[in-house]
């Protein structure tokens, strides 16, 4: 008996994997545009968006963490207090990278304090008592977390080096979120 052949692709059917290459042309013209070829596409005020909103959840991330660093030491955990302040540090260097990657883009980073809470997927908190900082701070990087995904599965392969950038962020939110879990009920 013959085996059917219709289900698999011809010969014919295949797409060569070639480049575009009036978009590399084009590329080479516009100088003034920086690092953004034509083939960047509609995408970069969407993205430059979505990029100043985790800018301004990381700048309210650092601001909830040092509140809790500053207020929270010389309480019954003092190791926790200390790791708060190396999660400010590490949210800091995330705003510094989503920043430069806004200005790349050609965008503004948006740093203006009047709106930061507005436009933060997380919340600011000022809980004195160390176990609801724990809590409250594993919500915000709980948040952190699904907001990045989302970020990623929208820019997709829109954008490789913003990508690339969010799963880096993101990887650091899951271990931030990991070792509050562990402190919860310390
Ligand atoms: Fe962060
Ligand atoms: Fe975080």
């Amino acid at each position: 008996m013959k085996a059917d052949v219709s289900a698999s692709p011809k010969a014919s059917d295949h797409k060569h994997l070639v480049l575009d290459q009036k978009a590399i042309d084009a590329a080479g013209r516009s100088l003034d545009e920086g690092a953004v070829t034509p083939s960047y596409g509609p995408w970069r005020d969407d993205v430059v968006k979505l990029l100043n909103d985790a800018l301004a959840t990381e700048l309210v991330c650092v601001l909830r963490y040092k509140r809790h660093y500053f207020t929270a030491n010389g309480v019954e955990s003092p190791a926790i207090a200390d790791e708060f302040l190396v999660h400010a540090n590490e949210e800091s260097a995330h705003a510094d990278r989503i920043a430069e990657r806004i200005v790349q883009l050609g965008g503004e980073p948006d740093f203006a304090p009047s709106h930061l809470l507005d436009r933060s997927h997380a919340a600011y908190d000022e809980s004195t008592d160390l176990q609801a900082m724990v809590r409250a701070n594993l919500i915000a990087e709980r948040i952190a977390v699904e907001s990045y995904r989302q970020m990623i599965a929208l820019i997709g392969d829109k954008d490789p080096t913003t990508r690339r950038m969010l799963e880096d962020i993101l990887s650091d939110e899951e271990e931030h979120a990991d070792e509050l879990k562990d402190w919860l009920g310390h």
